[in-house]
């Protein structure tokens, strides 16, 4: 019984929390009456049997969920890719050693672009006078994510570009909207984060020459128009793709005071649906955008659509459907 109880996938695990506060309501008004029936009959030990039962109950409903969790952001270090017009991330030994003194001390400086590695594009990046990346509300930085997988077209088209039936189909999948979601466009990218020019598409600085997936001008239309999403990552350099001139993504979802998410690592670690994202960009005052670690957590024990666990890291590009 305990096991059935552990074994919630995260979209239906508020559901069941409120369904366990009843039960455990329905028990604690029971265990009353029932303790005043013993009590009148002075029988206390059936009494203390009786609630002894009554709290290892409780301590069941009130097992913690395994939780898988997920480190979507790269390692901040002299590999690090970025947008070339960015300053490249560096780090700088201040002290490494023993002092005189006889204490260790370990100490650096970074410098860098804000637009580099795995990082937030804030609303104003794009857009006058939205969000700076301090005033994004934390509400939008904890949501599920909702992954939309174009890996099939990616690996055929390397400029391929999200559509908006790539939204309909995940919608159709999950059961579930895309309201309130945070998107994460899944192309397959973080097999290339090694190597800039599977990357990115060139060697060079050229940004004519890009050559990786993106999103849509019609397709960022249709969501900022019908859904109320609160960020949208990609696996890849850029919210648009590689040959956009115009960055049309940036513009039409940034001035929404939608987020964006670049070079979000381990996408293929993630359920399409069912894991929940927390976001956090380095509070940096009035500025567009800042490095970012995003952590995916979900149940380790999860259900496919015919019911059966899905434990093995393969079943996790499939759906997740509550029991
Ligand atoms: C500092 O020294 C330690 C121990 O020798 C080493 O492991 C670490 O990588 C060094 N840190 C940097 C930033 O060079
Ligand atoms: C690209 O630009 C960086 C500076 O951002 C520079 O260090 C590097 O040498 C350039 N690479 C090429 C191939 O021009
Ligand atoms: C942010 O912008 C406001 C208004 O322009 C200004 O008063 C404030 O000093 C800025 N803060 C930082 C950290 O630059």
């Amino acid at each position: 019984m305990n096991n059935e109880a552990i074994a919630i996938c995260l979209p239906s695990f508020n559901r069941n929390r409120q369904r366990f506060k009843n039960n455990l309501v329905e028990n604690t008004v029971l265990g009353k009456a029932s303790c005043r029936l013993f009590h009148r009959r002075r029988n206390m030990l059936l009494l203390f049997i009786f609630c002894s039962f009554l709290s290892s109950i409780t301590v069941i409903q009130n097992a913690p969920i395994p939780l898988e969790m997920v480190d979507m952001t790269y390692t901040f270090d002299e590999t690090t890719l970025y947008w070339p017009t960015q300053k490249k991330f560096e780090l700088v030994v201040i002290e490494n050693g023993t002092q005189e003194e006889g204490y260790w001390l370990q100490m650096e400086e970074y410098f860098s672009g804000i637009h580099v590695g795995t990082h937030m594009d804030a609303p104003c990046h794009f857009a006058k006078g939205r969000w700076s990346v301090d005033q994004i509300p934390l509400s939008h930085l904890t949501a599920p994510a909702a992954v939309i997988d174009i890996t099939k077209k990616a690996e055929e088209d390397r400029d391929a570009l999200v559509q908006v039936d790539d939204f309909e189909k995940w919608e159709m999948m999950s059961g579930q909207s895309l309201d309130g979601t945070i998107i994460m466009i899944r192309s397959g990218w973080g097999k290339r984060w090694n190597d800039k020019e599977a990357f990115i598409g060139t060697p060079d600085n050229d940004t004519t020459k890009f050559h990786y997936p993106g999103i849509s001008k019609e397709a960022a239309q249709w969501l900022m128009d019908n859904r109320n999403v609160y960020g949208v990552g990609t696996d890849t350099l850029s919210l648009d793709n590689g040959p956009s001139q115009e960055l049309m993504a940036h513009r039409i979802i940034l001035d929404k005071n939608v987020y964006g998410l670049e070079n979000v690592a381990n996408m293929d670690m993630l359920p399409i649906y069912g894991a929940t994202l927390y976001v956090m960009p380095m509070k940096i005052g009035n500025a567009s955008g800042a490095p970012t670690r995003i952590i995916a957590v979900f149940p380790k024990i999860l259900f496919t659509k015919d019911g059966t666990t899905a434990t093995e890291r393969s079943l996790r590009e499939i759906i997740i459907f509550n029991k």
